[in-house]
């Protein structure tokens, strides 16, 4: 009978340190740090994050611990994030999973962030069953757009991008025009229920392919604020939640448009949702109609685990167990990994 395996997980790619504690494929805890300090600056501070990450990683650890029930000493193996994501906040993550693996004379298992954004949907969970391969990922977060061809856990091509900025960023910069809290999305989101999508009228932009292009529609979006806000300088406070419903539908209707496209020339009937925007209730709508409308299969992440946890690193140091895929100390982070 196969040994029960402990897996710490471990990520800190961005803003949020993150620990968590998988008994096999089962989440028994699942910790986050957030960084509030960068709210104030509208953005990420790589600098201000990397410190953030080295006072909240044993506490955010020991929280796992805790709530898992286990001591360390009971522990599998370790995985952490390589990348992609900022080399500061990269390198606190790895040196500290490292560190810790040697102690324990334990297993280190390096993991893709934007990997495990997909894999989160292979963490046991009683409300639906994992996909089957090969499926189209699609990750939708801060840092990353991309159309993932996936046959198995590790075997993904990325088919489609972003040419420039990501989703989420895209969402984040117009919120910030607004004047919204960095991040913006959730709060677009929230303000978005409640206007009209109709009310303003923002050009798809046309991108040859499966790749996608958010920023001139962020730009348009700058621009339409600027403009009307010179006529009326209460513009934006006036018309804050149409403001959020049209954007918010344009740059859900940008990456839609190429799912449609990619399922058809893959010929993929199975979709599968990873990343920070995935929590997003207009993807979300939209995604649950096609599944029962036009027969899509579609995976969205339960909330925890579609912003950056460490579940997620769990899960795929998990299977790379299993697969005997280890990592080791000489390895360096990455900021730009590839999947
Ligand atoms: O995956 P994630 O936590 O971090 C990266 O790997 O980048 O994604 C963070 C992004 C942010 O841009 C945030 O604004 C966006 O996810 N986000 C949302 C929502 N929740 C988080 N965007 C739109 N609607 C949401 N509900
Ligand atoms: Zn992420």
């Amino acid at each position: 009978m196969k040994k029960t395996t402990y897996i710490l997980g471990i990520e800190s790619s961005c803003d949020d340190t993150a620990a968590a504690i998988l008994k096999d494929n089962v989440v028994l805890s699942n910790c986050i740090a957030n960084q509030k300090i960068h709210q104030s600056y509208g953005g990420v501070v790589p600098e201000l994050a990397s410190r953030a990450h080295q006072v909240n990683i044993v506490p955010v650890l020991q929280e796992a611990l805790s709530i898992a029930n286990i001591d360390k000493k009971e522990l599998s193996a370790i995985a952490y994030t390589r990348g992609p994501g900022l080399l500061g906040s990269l390198l606190v993550g790895s040196a500290f999973a490292k560190s810790l693996a040697l102690s324990l004379e334990i297993p280190l298992i390096e993991v893709n962030h934007m990997q495990a954004h997909l894999l989160c949907h292979f963490i046991k969970n009683e409300d639906q069953s994992t996909p089957e391969f090969p499926f189209l990922g699609v990750t939708l977060s801060g840092g990353h757009t991309q159309l993932v061809l996936v046959k198995s856990h590790f075997e993904m091509k990325e088919i489609g991008k972003t040419r420039d900025d990501a989703i989420g960023e895209a969402f984040d910069k117009c919120g910030k025009i607004m004047g919204l809290n960095y991040p913006a999305g959730p709060e677009i989101d929230r303000l978005a229920k409640e206007g009209n999508h109709e009310a303003f009228d923002f050009p798809i932009p046309k991108v040859d392919g499966l790749d996608v292009s958010y920023s001139g529609l962020k730009t348009a979006f700058i621009n339409l604020v600027n403009r009307k806000s010179v006529k009326n300088p209460n513009f934006i406070n006036d018309n804050l939640k149409d403001l959020s419903a049209s954007i918010q539908k344009t740059l859900v209707t940008v990456i839609i448009n190429k799912i449609i496209i990619a399922k058809e020339k893959y010929d993929l009937n199975r979709v599968v949702i990873g990343g920070g925007v995935a929590a997003n209730s207009e993807i979300r709508k939209v995604l649950g109609e096609k599944a029962k409308i036009h027969q899509w299969e579609v995976f969205l992440p339960p909330f925890q685990y579609t912003t950056d946890n460490a579940a997620m690193i769990g899960i795929v140091g998990y299977h790379k167990l299993l697969n005997k895929q280890l990592g080791t100390m000489n390895q360096s982070v990455s900021a730009r990994l590839s999947l």
